[in-house]
């Protein structure tokens, strides 16, 4: 059993713990599907994450399932399961987490004044009895637990320590001090671990942990400064997603602490040439496209446009690279592939760029590489990366596009004529709209007898040039649900058709309301 798991401190080890399967999945619009999730957790073990939060088991009969399978899953990581100071939330998620070979109750309340009077309508002293009790529930159905002081940033540091030291004493194993609200600054939250940690009897037995919120851009920051103060496990999310402007990115505060190692000697457990691909399978599996210039996985991260950076970096890339593309698992997009390769070599290629996939998926990847091979000419590895993506995100969907036909007149009507899959059964529809995307929108939306409303549309080229696959991304809402879709092909058409009716199947995937509302949650 890690350090972590057992509570022992470790002053020169930062365990990594993963939340992109619960804070991550909170994000609006970024719901994952029980295979997304299980291939996110695959490779957030296979990275080396300290620990994996699978869910919030209480939420839904999904979340549930989800955590119990991820816990199935995980060889190497503590799987953890997050429970408000509930006792049947505590039991759930219990039951969820003891299927892994290392389970943790991760369970929280609300500890800042405006929390207390305004959501939980509790005292000070009633939140340290509920602290007290919760805490012993989880500690006898798991030897691991962790305790969080929701919105610790914004609570008095005297009461904060009160908490802390019961929840101690109550057996929790790890103590979270999270900046719910993403309101810290850096020199503060170094100060506000140093003094819980020296001032609060029985310190030294557990692990603190940093969970920071992005609001003010100072997430990754805010983690490093509690390093500093002596947290030793820091929670974070693949591509910063979360909640609002999102967690403290993994892939950020790893590669912060390898490369400036000198500056801040601490080491994480994490394999960091796997950081690219986690990145592309969080963002294909959420459906949630990367910034360009994101630190560390963003596209443009290590492209040098400039003639005297170019300059710079032909003569030595130390000039203008503090860190290389190969550390994060980035290779040269190189011209790899064309209609004349074969299974062998796609399953090379494959290989190579991170995938393993089972004999069903693989054979209609194949199939789907040879019908974008005959239509275009050079096939990059970003084609390759964007078809399998888009396969693994399709699969689950009820409503498939079966024909469509657009036309499109300067000056005149649009009109689209389609044909969908309906659970099976043939659907019709036609639409003259405004212009080709608004005629093949609304097709679907009178096939499909449904009206969300479209928040986001945008399409993006996978690679240069005019024979590019289109890359389309569609975020809609409805009944105050937000979903994503995502779809890659030749035709901008067809992308956005595709990544319309992938966003309209996720809004009918089930998900409880609790799930969605975890950090408004409440003990009662
Ligand atoms: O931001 C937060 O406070 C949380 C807790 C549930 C740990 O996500
Ligand atoms: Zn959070």
């Amino acid at each position: 059993m890690s350090a972590a798991a057992t509570g022992t401190s470790n002053t020169e080890r930062v365990f990594i713990f993963d939340t992109t399967l619960r804070d991550g999945e909170q994000s609006p619009g970024a719901t994952m599907t029980l295979d997304e999730k299980l291939q996110v957790a695959e490779a957030l073990d296979e990275m080396g994450v300290d620990i994996i939060e699978a869910g919030f088991p209480i939420a839904s009969n999904g979340d549930f399932e989800a955590v119990v399978a991820v816990a199935k899953h995980v060889k190497n990581a503590v799987v953890a399961g997050l429970a408000r100071a509930i006792p049947a939330d505590i039991a759930r998620a219990g039951e969820a987490v003891r299927h892994a070979r290392q389970g943790r109750i991760h369970t929280f309340v609300s500890t800042s004044p405006i929390h207390l009077a305004h959501q939980m309508k509790k005292t000070e002293e009633q939140v340290l009895e509920i602290i007290s009790a919760t805490v012993a529930q989880a500690r006898n159905l798991t030897d691991n637990v962790e305790w969080s002081a929701m919105d610790a940033t914004r609570t008095p540091i005297d009461y904060l320590a009160r908490c802390v030291e019961l929840a101690i004493r109550a057996g929790a194993t790890t103590i979270n001090l999270p900046d719910t609200v993403g309101y810290a600054v850096p020199e503060e939250h170094e100060a506000m671990f140093r003094s819980i940690i020296e001032r609060v009897p029985g310190a030294d037995t557990v692990i603190f942990s940093a969970h920071c919120h992005n609001d003010l851009g100072l997430a990754v920051a805010n983690s490093l400064a509690a390093v500093r103060g002596g947290a030793r496990q820091v929670e974070c999310t693949i591509n910063g997603l979360g909640e609002r402007a999102g967690n403290a990115a993994l892939e950020e505060i790893v590669m912060a602490l390898r490369t400036r190692a000198d500056a801040m000697p601490y080491a994480t457990n994490i394999e960091s040439t796997h950081l690219s691909r986690a990145s592309r399978i969080v963002s294909a599996a959420a459906n949630f496209p990367v910034q360009y210039n994101k630190a560390i996985v963003g596209k443009n991260a290590f492209a040098h446009e400039s003639g005297i950076h170019q300059d710079g970096m032909l003569k030595n890339a130390q000039t203008y690279e503090i860190m290389t593309p190969e550390s994060v698992g980035i290779k040269e997009t190189t011209l790899v592939m064309g209609k004349h390769s074969g299974r062998a070599a796609f399953k090379d290629k494959l290989r190579e760029l991170g995938y393993e996939l089972g004999e069903n998926a693989f054979q209609e990847a194949f199939q789907r590489f040879k019908d974008l091979a005959d239509r275009k000419k050079h096939v990059y590895d970003a084609d390759i990366v964007a078809l399998v993506d888009d396969e693994a995100g399709s699969v689950d969907d009820r409503i498939r596009l079966v024909d469509m036909e657009v036309v499109s007149k300067t000056g005149g009507m649009h009109r689209c004529d389609l044909v969908l899959s309906v659970d099976g059964r043939e659907v019709r529809a036609s639409f003259d709209g405004t212009g080709s995307v608004d005629a093949i929108f609304n097709a679907i939306k009178q096939a499909v007898g449904k009206d969300p409303h479209l928040v986001l549309y945008a399409v993006d080229g996978v690679t240069g040039g005019t024979d590019a696959q289109a890359s389309a991304h569609v975020r809609l809402e409805m009944n105050g649900r937000i979903a994503s879709g995502n779809a890659a092909e030749p035709d901008t058409l067809v992308a956005s058709a595709r990544a319309y009716l992938n966003a309209v199947n996720r809004l009918m995937i089930e998900r409880g309301a609790a799930a969605q509302g975890a950090t408004e949650a409440v003990a009662s």
